[in-house]
Order: C-alpha cells, then sequence, then structure tokens
C-alpha cells in the first residue's frame, strides 16, 4: 500500500448469486463500503443482478462492476452485453481479461485492449486482469508474460489519463493462485507489482503513480493485511471470498484501517 493512491477491493462473484442472493449481498456490501470511507469497494455480480445490485448500492459508495463487455454499442451478438449498457444497469466499472475469460473464451491481449478501449468510452472504469499460469511461472516466464499483457493496453491507459479521465485499474493475478488456495506471499506478488509498476513509469511516471495495482488469487481474510504491507499492493480483486459478507467484509476492513494508519 501507498498512502499516496486510495486502496481498492473489488469482490468478483463469478458466475454465483445470480438471482435473489445476489441482491441481499449488494444489500451488505452496501453496508461494508458505508463503513470503509478511506477506500473504494466494488463488487461485479452476474448481469442477470447487475441493476437490481445496483439500486441496492444507490445510496451507498459501493460501485458495481461487469464482469466482461463485448466492443460493440449494439448490434447483432447474441448473448453479449456492451459496456452502455452496463452503464444503464448502473455500473461504473467492468472488470476486463480475467484468466477465466483468456483461458475459457480465447480472450487475446488484442481483443482484451478492444475491450478496455470500448469501455472507456462508455465511461466504465477497466480493471484489467494480467497473470502467469504456473507452467509459465515454472518456466521463468513471468514477467515477459506479464509485460506482454500489460503492452497491450498501456497507450490506451495512457491517453485516458492525459485526457483527464479516472486511471484504469489493474489487476495481477497469478493463474495458479485462483480458487486454489494457493497465494503468492508478500514478497512474490510485490516482485510483479513492482515489476508493473516500473512498465507504468516508464510509459508515464503520472501513470504509475496513479494506476492501482490490485492482486487477486486466494486473497483470504488471514492473508490480506500481509499483502497490504506490499508498497506496489494497492487493494484487491477477490474471487471466493467475496461470495459471503463476513469475509468480504472483514477483507475490506483490513484495507481500511491500513489506508487509515498510512494517512495518520
Ligand atoms: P479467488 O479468485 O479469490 O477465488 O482466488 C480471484 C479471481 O479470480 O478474481
Amino acid at each position: 500500500m501507498n498512502p499516496g493512491r486510495r486502496p481498492l477491493v473489488a469482490g468478483n462473484w463469478k458466475m454465483y448469486h445470480g438471482g435473489a442472493s445476489g441482491v441481499g449481498l449488494a444489500h451488505e456490501c452496501a453496508g461494508i463500503a458505508r463503513e470503509c470511507a478511506g477506500i473504494d469497494v466494488v463488487v461485479a455480480p452476474p448481469a442477470t443482478v447487475l441493476a437490481a445490485c445496483a439500486h441496492e448500492a444507490e445510496r451507498s459508495p459501493l460501485g458495481i462492476a461487469g464482469q466482461n463487455l463485448y466492443p460493440k454499442d449494439v448490434g447483432a451478438f447474441t448473448g453479449e452485453v456492451s459496456g452502455p449498457m452496463l452503464r444503464d444497469a448502473g455500473c461504473a466499472w467492468v472488470i476486463l481479461g480475467h484468466s477465466e475469460r483468456r483461458q475459457y473464451f480465447a480472450e487475446t491481449d488484442a481483443f482484451v485492449a478492444e475491450k478496455t478501449t470500448a469501455a472507456l468510452g462508455a465511461g466504465l472504469i477497466p480493471i484489467v486482469c494480467v497473470g502467469e499460469t504456473l507452467e509459465q511461472r515454472e518456466g521463468g516466464e513471468t514477467l515477459k508474460v506479464v509485460e506482454r499483457q500489460v503492452t497491450a493496453f498501456l497507450d490506451i491507459a495512457s491517453q485516458q489519463l492525459r485526457g483527464g479521465g479516472a486511471p484504469v485499474a489493474i489487476a495481477y493475478e497469478p493463474v495458479w493462485a485462483i480458487g486454489t488456495g494457493k497465494t503468492a506471499g508478500p514478497a512474490e506478488a510485490e516482485e510483479v507489482h513492482a515489476f508493473i509498476r516500473k512498465l507504468l513509469h516508464a510509459k508515464d511516471p503520472a501513470l504509475a503513480d496513479r494506476t492501482r495495482v490490485l492482486y487477486g488469487g486466494s486473497v483470504k481474510p488471514n492473508n490480506a493485511e500481509a499483502l497490504l504491507s506490499a508498497p506496489n499492493v494497492d487493494g484487491f480483486l477477490i474471487g471466493g471470498a467475496s461470495l459471503e459478507a463476513a469475509s468480504f467484509g472483514a477483507i475490506a476492513r483490513a484495507a481500511a484501517s491500513l489506508a487509515a494508519k498510512a494517512q495518520a
């Protein structure tokens, strides 16, 4: 954590809580966001409940995110949801390039970049995910893979900032740590986060200063504080632990209390 950057804690519900349970969870998360005033709290429900969750979040600082978008505004694209539609549903954010989309839906770096442009065009703040697989890590390719993934949308992120827009967020999610209970330790996470910061700095120092680089991959209440002690970890993208208000709230409160201490 760095006192110059406001922490961002985002929950990725994936394909869970697509009905009434999601609306209830959004209601609880709105309470968590109110409590954690010094940080940004965001949840990404499935498309079926985005509007209902946005309604629950209305009088709270809770942000609502889509989990994906299709990079056209309207058209004959059966089953897809566009950026303007996410905005209409009450979203201010969108997760892009999650490893599950790269892996199961064959999303390429170029397509993720196209989606990043579309998201910004629709007035959404993208949380763009990057990260290496276990095979790539074991092959010593982690930084090379992350560099390729970040470079694909670096120009877009830089133009957005120069144009006075809200900075894009990046989530570093090592694929081997997602849903496996294996977390990158703070030092392991910091190595990649610092590398991403260096890439941003080489493009534009202001981009490095303002971009929040989140960690994701088996973040739980018992490892959140240690991960946030890494100077380049600016928050989290949380899967499993975001599916219950108790664990999501514990992580958000840990971030808010560290942020308050860092400001003092
Ligand atoms: P996890 O998922 O917290 O369940 O590991 C993280 C993610 O996929 O965003």
